[in-house]
């Protein structure tokens, strides 16, 4: 079995026993699956949302319900293949009524993202929505680059990983077309900074 397959089954392994978690009892309780990521262990893009909502957390798939669908429909405007990028969350578990992830969670689970980051050494990250913006941004240090999401959509930035030069996306989280599908041309827009660059 490759190396990279066996380093994110041990992530799944140390998420499925975190009894230090704030949302372990939640998804136990519901019999929740933990998410932590789907796509190739290969991908030059890695898509970073923010937690796991109901369906997610029902199948242990991210990005699998309505929000799902949008992503889906942005990386086929841009002729991205979902099989051929990385998605993942921030959070592993499912807040709560899908409430926003507290900063304890993310302290908690943002171990796992940057494991993850190491593994597969994408190229790009897309981030999705503020928080996984933010997450990423801070852990490379470009804290002083950190604009509001509304000015930073759409826009790449510079970044020193430890295996080489990437580029941080700041996109929009999907969810933003849910309700109002007046948005999806903005998301359509941004996404295609990414075309041609997925294999
Ligand atoms: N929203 C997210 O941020 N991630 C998912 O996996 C689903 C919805």
């Amino acid at each position: 079995m490759s190396a990279k397959i066996d380093q994110m089954k041990k992530i799944r392994d140390e998420v499925l026993i975190l009894k230090t978690s704030p949302l372990y009892t939640y998804r136990t309780e519901n019999k929740y699956f933990p998410v932590i990521g789907e796509g190739s262990h290969d991908a030059q893009i890695m898509f970073v949302g923010e937690a796991p909502g109901r369906n997610e957390a029902k199948t242990g798939k991210p990005f699998c319900g309505a929000a799902g669908k949008i992503l889906d429909e942005l990386l086929a405007s841009a002729g991205i293949n979902r099989p051929d990028v990385y998605v993942t969350n921030i959070v592993k578990d499912r807040p709560p009524e899908n409430r926003d992830p507290t900063p304890g969670e993310i302290e908690s689970y943002g171990p796992f993202l940057d494991r993850q980051i190491e593994i597969i050494k994408p190229r790009v990250i897309a981030t999705l929505g503020r928080y996984a913006m933010v997450y990423v941004m801070k852990k490379f240090g470009l804290d002083f680059d950190i604009e509001p999401i509304g000015q930073a959509h759409g826009k790449a930035y510079d970044a020193k990983a430890s295996y080489g030069d990437i580029k941080i996306v700041a996109l929009y989280h999907p969810c933003a077309a849910i309700y109002d599908r007046s948005k999806l041309p903005m998301l359509m827009k941004d996404i295609q900074v990414l075309k041609g660059i997925a294999r």
